[in-house]
């Protein structure tokens, strides 16, 4: 489903924030591929809570998602990868082949399984891949507590949907509530993100891993 370039991008991008002790949560996994990636590269000493219906998308709102979400949607679009539908158990096997230890599936709505959720520890990495408005607003407002100093979370669909990018937009105007000031950035050109930035001074790391680099020379 992501192809290839963004898959390395958004490696590249959460292996600089490594040194973030804290738990990882995608919302919206689909077959798990980008949860496992993550689990490899960040290491199996973390948690890992993988948030999803595994019964495909919700209805998108013509109102706050947009016409082209709507037909998108429609069942006769044949690339619509059946609304996203993906079975519990490829996520499952995905984690298994990463070799991480500590992850949970957790099955059914945001709107259900978020309000009731409590990380053990708080979120180093949070990566946001619901697509609609609904279902990226109520994970933001759900999670943005429980997320680490510096914490990063990658917004996948904030170009290519635009309930997605009106659900960031509206919640980073009125971070300041939060007690913070967020700020949107692009990565590689492609991989929208934020921090949960609480030190002016703490920088990201920088150096990538030789198969982060092999990986970026051949995904171009
Ligand atoms: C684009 S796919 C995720 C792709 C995946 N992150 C990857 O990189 O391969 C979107 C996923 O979000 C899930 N989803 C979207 N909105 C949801 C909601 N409100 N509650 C639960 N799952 C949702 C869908 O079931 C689907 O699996």
């Amino acid at each position: 489903m992501i192809p290839k370039f963004r898959y390395v991008s958004n490696l590249e991008l959460a292996s600089r924030y490594r040194g973030i002790p804290g738990c990882v949560v995608e919302c919206g996994v689909w077959r798990g591929g980008m949860s496992a990636g993550l689990a490899e590269l960040m290491g199996h000493e973390r948690d890992y809570f993988l948030f999803d219906s595994f019964e495909g998308l919700p209805p998108a709102s013509e109102e706050l998602d947009g016409n082209l979400a709507a037909a998108w949607q429609r069942p006769e679009n044949l690339l619509n990868f059946r609304n996203c539908t993906a079975s519990m158990n490829d996520a499952d096997e995905a984690m298994r082949m990463s070799g991480a230890r500590r992850y949970k599936l957790v099955k059914g709505w945001f709107k259900d399984t978020l309000p009731g959720f409590t990380p053990p520890n708080k979120i180093a990495i949070l990566r946001l891949d619901g697509d609609w408005y609904e279902s990226t607003m109520v994970c933001l407002d759900h999670l943005f507590p429980h997320l680490a100093d510096n914490a990063l979370v990658i917004v996948d669909d904030y170009y290519a949907w635009e309930g997605c990018t009106r659900a960031v937009n509206e919640f980073v105007s009125r971070s300041r509530n939060q007690g913070v000031v967020l700020r949107l950035k692009q990565f590689d050109n492609d991989v929208c993100y934020f921090e949960r930035r609480t030190f002016p001074e703490w920088t990201p790391e920088v150096e990538l891993s030789r198969d982060l680099q092999e990986a970026r020379s051949g995904a171009r």
